[in-house]
């Protein structure tokens, strides 16, 4: 809680005899800063004082007095207001920016509690497409954030390496397969594997049976079939691990879908110890009808289990583990009747903790223009994008910056750190049109936009060239644009909190853009350092406190924050 809302919740509570939680609960930010910073609403006292709200409030302003950080206290109808000591704000502000550094934003709310998210997820033997952007960068997101919110991060990454199509691959690998091809290329070649298997099918519809055969030899630990299956989800590992290389994002356990099979009897014995389970169609099922839900199907007439059993056997894998206090996952909401389904399972077995697992869902995302078609299939490669952003902004760069040192390194840092804002400044909910033009565009909504203001606060600290003190006039930072920063800058630790809580990486990104453009306004109307000395120290500290605060925010999206550009 921000000084001054404590102190009002003081000087209130004092006087009224209300509790401060309910008082803090109360106190809220008037919609017009020219009413004031803070505002109470009387309301609840007027039952218990029997008086009107506007009179309390009247009576409310005359009796309270001014203090050293609230400079200003007024009734509008029935709400107090009060106005903070702006030079106050600022020094608090500033010197605790300039303590934390580019760690504000940090708090302790979670300690103690662990927090397991599940994204990326993408399956093996599959082209890693551009269908696995969000899923990735939102999941790495709620990573960083919820890891400076004080929580413990498990990150999963829930390989698709399991079930009934992995027979089709061994199948169609023993047939057409060959060996160098695939060492040269392994996904793809799976991959045309896979779909050329699709297309044979329609002719000899006995390959089916036979795939399946051999999915069944594969869950029945049969040796050829368990060490193509092992050679396809290395080689499909060692693609996407260059991905995750190039996105900076790690793991803490990649376990798979597969790794759950030993655990699926015991799942199975529950669910029918509970007398969840029956036979339909010569499935096993769990009815959900009464919870207006399709059933969830546990296992096939081939005994073959299926991706719902594996994810509840995953949930009660990781809640034994690691006793989440939320279990997270970033998946697409094409999924979310899956989850409601996976869900309400876990709850009728009795655990408490599936109101603890979340589905974190996410709309769809296509592309404007055309993507480079590859020879797999419609699929955009997400390896690809990258790629493709980090040679437009060399492009760029070359031509904004031709002398830049790294240029290599911050082409890098531009074009992946575009990709990744676009699709977090974009509500979950929606869907994302991604557009080039708008991507990498410097002066939109996206991260080089950030990113290059950023520089140019890195390259103001240069040319001021003396260390930025905190022993500064505070009361020299008083212009709208300044207040208005002072304001963003105060308020960002709230975003990073809400941020988290509503699993909505876009508070952060829009915060950023409000902190970036009120400062190229008053970049564009002030100098920044002149022969006032005063002033310009001041003003190196306002510079200071957003350029560590804008990196902060960009490494809680996982973006990198180049000091030159
Ligand atoms: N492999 C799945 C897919 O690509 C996503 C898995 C998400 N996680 C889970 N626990 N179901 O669609």
């Amino acid at each position: 809680m921000s000084k001054f809302v404590e102190e009002i919740v003081g000087l209130i509570s004092k006087e009224t005899g209300l509790s401060k939680v309910e008082i803090t609960g109360l106190v809220e930010v008037p919609p017009d800063q020219k009413l004031g910073d803070y505002a109470f609403p009387c309301f609840v006292l007027s039952k218990k004082l029997k008086k009107a709200p506007n009179q309390i409030a009247g009576e409310l302003a005359l009796r309270l007095k001014a203090t050293d950080l609230i400079e200003e206290i007024s009734a509008v109808g029935p709400y107090v207001n009060f106005r903070v000591d702006r030079a106050k704000q600022a020094e608090l502000v500033l010197a605790r920016i300039f303590d934390e550094g580019d760690r504000y934003g940090s708090d302790e709310c979670g300690k103690g509690k662990t927090i397991v998210i599940d994204f990326s997820s993408p399956n093996i033997a599959k082209p890693f497409g551009i269908g696995h952007l969000r899923t990735t960068v939102i999941g790495n997101a709620l990573f960083r954030i919820f890891r400076r919110l004080g929580y413990e991060v498990v990150r999963i990454n829930h390989l698709g390496d399991w079930g009934t199509q992995f027979g089709k691959v061994i199948l169609a690998y023993k047939m057409w397969g060959d060996e160098e091809e695939f060492l040269k290329d392994p996904i793809a070649t799976l991959y045309d594997l896979y779909v050329r298997f699709h297309r044979e099918v329609d002719e000899e519809p006995g390959l089916e049976e036979e795939a399946r055969g051999w999915f069944k030899r594969l869950e029945d630990g049969d040796e050829e079939a368990t060490g193509l299956w092992k050679k396809f989800r290395d080689y499909s590992l060692r693609e996407f691990n260059r991905v995750y290389e190039m996105l900076d994002i790690g793991f803490d356990s990649c376990p798979g879908e597969s790794f759950y099979n030993e655990f699926m009897d015991q799942t199975i014995e529950q669910i029918e110890a509970k007398g969840l389970a029956e036979i339909s169609q010569d499935a096993l099922i769990v009815d959900l009808e009464q919870y207006d839900l399709p059933p969830c199907l546990l296992k096939k007439k081939d005994e073959a289990t299926l991706y719902a059993t594996r994810d509840i056997t995953a949930a009660i894998y990781r809640h034994d583990t690691y006793e989440f206090h939320k279990s997270l996952y970033v998946v697409g909401s094409a999924q979310s009747l899956h989850f409601r389904q996976v869900f309400k399972v876990l709850e009728l077995m009795g655990y408490k903790w599936a109101k603890d697992c979340v589905h974190v869902d996410f709309g769809w995302i296509k592309f404007r223009q055309e993507m480079m078609s590859t020879r797999k299939g419609n699929i955009v490669l997400l390896e690809d994008v990258l790629n493709k952003s980090i040679q437009l902004a060399r492009t760029i760069i070359e031509e904004k910056n031709p002398e830049l040192e790294n240029k290599e390194e911050v082409a890098k840092d531009v074009g992946i750190g575009a990709v990744i804002f676009a699709d977090l400044a974009t509500r979950r909910n929606k869907d994302i049109d991604f557009d080039w033009d708008q991507v990498l565009s410097f002066d939109g909504e996206t991260a080089p936009y950030v990113q290059y203001t950023h520089a140019r606060l890195c390259s103001l600290q240069r040319k001021y060239g003396r260390p930025v003190s905190i022993k500064i006039d505070y009361g020299a930072l008083s212009t709208d644009e300044e207040r208005a920063l002072l304001k963003l800058l105060e308020d960002f630790p709230r975003k990073v909190k809400f941020t988290g809580e509503a699993y909505e990486p876009a508070f952060i990104c829009s915060h950023l853009i409000d902190l970036c453009s009120t400062f190229n306004r008053f970049y564009q109307k002030q100098r920044i350092i002149t022969e006032d000395e005063d002033q310009t120290a001041a003003r190196m500290l306002l510079v200071r406190a957003l350029q560590v605060t804008i990196k902060s925010g960009l490494s809680l999206l996982g973006i990198k924050a180049p000091e030159r550009m």
